[in-house]
């Protein structure tokens, strides 16, 4: 974590085509979670839509329960839409698991099996999530898990530390839905920290926004 500051480390690690696509292709997950073991996060941070894409896996998951030593998994999920917390709590990844809110968020059934954290009016204050986050649970670094869109929201709100991307030899072109800068972030510079050829014709990059320097 930045030392003075009461925000972590925000990396955001996506698989993408060489179109920059997160969607409509076929990505090496072995690989992808491989080289997400870098960072050793302390909280993976997750869109509701990332979650509600692995809907029939979590469904059909072996349930080996809280990983005592697992990273903290806080879940964006301002609409209430998230409803399989259970499955996440006991899919064995994580320690515990926190749903984040915002005051809009629709009431949610009682004796949930998830913490929450409640953090801005009608949409999800991030900064503000992960400064509760840093303050009570002391995360120090967070991986951010999303096809996307909340890591376009974490960029407009200069909270991202670092992009990693690991990029497959493929075009998705129209086959892609979601590209892993959101719908249309705001230009920036960024500097290469670390490029590697790896097996397969991947390619993993690493770029720091260069306020994050
Ligand atoms: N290739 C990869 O590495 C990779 C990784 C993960 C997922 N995926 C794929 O990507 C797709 C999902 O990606 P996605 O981009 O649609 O969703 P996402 O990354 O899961 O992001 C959507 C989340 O971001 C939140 N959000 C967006 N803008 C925000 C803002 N300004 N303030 C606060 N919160 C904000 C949304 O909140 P609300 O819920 O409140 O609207 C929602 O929870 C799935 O198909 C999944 O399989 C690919």
């Amino acid at each position: 974590m930045p030392s003075g500051t009461q925000r972590p480390y925000v990396v955001a690690h996506v698989a993408v085509s060489i179109d920059g696509a997160t969607t409509g292709f076929r990505p090496d997950v072995a690989r992808f979670y491989q080289l997400a073991q870098t960072w050793k996060e302390d909280l993976t941070l997750a869109g509701a839509d990332t979650i509600l894409a692995q809907a029939q896996v979590l469904a059909e998951a072996e349930r080996p329960g809280p990983a005592a030593d697992g990273p903290l998994l806080a879940v964006v999920d301002g609409r209430g839409r998230v409803s399989q917390w259970r499955e996440l709590r006991e899919a064995g990844h994580w320690s515990e698991v926190v749903a984040l809110h915002c005051r809009d968020t629709p009431a949610r059934p009682p004796g949930r099996p998830v913490r929450e954290l409640v953090a801005g009016p009608d949409r999800v204050d991030l900064a503000d999530a992960l400064r509760t986050l840093v303050r009570d649970e002391g995360i120090g670094v967070v991986r951010v898990d999303s096809g996307g869109r909340l890591i376009g929201a974490l960029l407009a709100a200069g909270l991202v530390d670092e992009i990693s991307l690991l990029v497959h030899p493929y075009l998705a072109g129209e086959q892609a839905t979601r590209f892993w800068y959101g719908d249309r972030p705001a230009a920036a510079p960024l500097t290469l920290v670390a490029a590697q050829s790896l097996s397969d014709g991947l390619v993993w990059l690493r770029y720091q926004p260069d306020h994050a320097s």
